[in-house]
């Protein structure tokens, strides 16, 4: 046995000793074993899973396996290949809602490309008038911010609620405030996301229930929640809710969801049909065509049915493990690494790592931004630690993570520093662009790196990156 793995035996002793929950969590092990095995086998080190999870190897079997007993036609037809895939579209649609917990009176599923197609298809149909608000935390993924554009282009009120350094989470207080904008009878709509893709943050899920009581539809992003964390659509009920499957499982990369409740869905207004989402249409009449009810007027033209079984795959994959499972993994780790990254210290006693957002677990998940410190406070370029990293077959995310608002507050950005991205002369700026300006201003570059642990996460992992990181100890810039 090398030097290294009696160490890294020594720490996982002593890990287990501090996480006695992780045991409970080994099936996991036996799972990346098997059903991930590439991992190992090519000594890769995964810590992008809020950029995307992995799949297991069971589940592209098994999605093989259907495809090659199978003859499957495009499900808009009564013939029995046909009704083959019509028949395993619904049973995904039955198997998103009960793994969500969601009772199919309550809520639908609205199949769409990813996150962002679920976001569009809300955006772009919600009853938005001059009389309407839409309140929106910083702390956001583009997908919804993006949404801002339908409500600005109907008059509605568009606000924002602010986070703060040094945890980036939102004032409960100033979220009370922006629910002041709703004028009764109006149609007012907040987003905000259950757990933050660039910090980590799980935001409190109460916020439903009390948005929905001052007469707000609410729009939860599970995109980055899900993965890891149980969304229990029978205790927490939004109005929409969307989300990507590859997040979550890995495999396929085409397919997401809107969940919506019912009456919710119905009060959409779609500014288009498209075939697939009409009961009937006419070219004699523009204004005549019939759109079809409920989530089949908002599936526009032939569905993924080749995909969807694998939907249902992975959603019994993550319901085998068991999410509080995954949770709890994930959860032990993340503890582990922000302790560990947290007093990495050069000789000189300076910090080696500066995080953004909470440095403890508490309300906060397993996705973890950060730059790492030079001895003399400085900040070492974040793409370079990641082609290092690269080198060591270690994949970490860099950038902003399609999250400007957590990204703008974590860097200090001002209003007038991200308006001279906006007064150029030459458009569009590019993010470098925009990001080379500030650092002429301020000196720092807006950048970012970000780990996130997920379904097949393991101890070496997190050992195998604090090592990484360990490496840039007395490096000078
Ligand atoms: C919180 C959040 N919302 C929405 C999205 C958009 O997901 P997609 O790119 O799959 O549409 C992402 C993607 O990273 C995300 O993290």
């Amino acid at each position: 046995m090398s030097l290294i793995e009696t160490e890294q035996d020594a720490a996982l002793k002593k890990f287990l000793g501090q996480f006695p929950a992780y045991r409970e969590t080994n099936r996991i092990d036996e799972l990346r074993a098997i059903d991930y095995a590439r991992l190992d086998k090519r000594g890769y080190v995964y810590l992008d899973y809020t950029g995307g999870g992995l799949y297991g190897q069971s589940q592209i079997d098994a999605h093989r396996d259907l495809l090659t007993e199978g003859i499957f036609g495009n499900p808009h037809s009564h013939n029995p290949t046909s009704m083959a895939s019509a028949n395993l579209a619904e049973q995904a649609r039955a198997a998103v809602l009960d793994f969500f917990r969601a009772s199919p009176d309550e809520y639908e599923v609205v199949f769409t490309g990813n996150a962002s197609g679920a976001l569009k298809l809300v955006g772009e149909a919600y009853p938005f008038t001059p009389e309407s608000c839409y309140l929106v935390s910083y702390d956001n993924h583009n997908s919804v911010n993006g949404i801002r554009e339908f409500a600005r282009s109907k008059g509605a009120q568009v606000t924002y609620v602010p986070v703060h350094n040094p945890d980036l989470r939102l004032d409960p207080d100033l979220i009370i405030r922006g629910l002041a904008c709703a004028k009764p009878g109006s149609d007012n709509l907040f987003a905000y996301p259950a757990q933050s893709n660039f910090s980590g943050v799980l935001h409190p899920l109460e916020w439903v229930a009390e948005a929905q009581a001052a007469g707000w539809d609410v729009l939860l992003d599970a995109a980055a929640f899900a993965p890891t964390n149980r969304l229990d659509l029978s205790v927490v009920k939004p109005d929409y809710v969307p989300l990507s499957f590859y997040k979550m499982f890995g495999y396929p990369t085409g397919t997401g969801a809107l969940i919506a409740r019912r009456e919710k869905l119905a009060k959409l207004r779609r500014p288009w049909f498209a075939g697939g989402t009409i009961t009937l249409a006419s070219v004699q009449g523009t204004g005549w065509h019939h759109l079809a009810a409920g989530a089949t007027g908002f599936e526009d033209g032939t569905l993924d049915y080749l995909g969807l079984p694998a939907v249902t795959i992975g959603l019994n994959h993550l319901s085998a493990i068991g999410m509080e499972t995954i949770h709890a993994r994930v959860a032990a780790l993340a503890a582990w690494l922000l302790r560990e990254m947290t007093t990495l210290r050069h000789r000189n006693g300076a910090p080696m790592v500066q995080i953004f957002g909470p440095e403890t677990m508490d309300r906060r998940a397993s996705t973890i931004a950060f730059y790492l410190l030079a001895p003399d406070g400085s900040v070492y370029d974040v793409y370079e630690v990641e082609r290092l990293a690269g080198l060591e077959n270690i994949s970490v995310r860099t950038g902003c993570f399609c999250n400007p608002g957590d990204g703008e507050v974590a860097h200090n950005i001002t209003q007038a520093e991200m308006a001279a991205c906006f007064a150029e002369p030459e458009v569009p700026v590019t993010l470098q662009h925009c990001q080379s300006l500030i650092q002429d201003s301020s000196g720092v570059a807006p950048n970012t790196i970000r780990i996130s642990l997920g379904i097949a996460s393991n101890f070496a992992d997190v050992y195998r990156f604090i090592e990484f990181a360990r490496s840039f100890r007395d490096r000078e810039r």
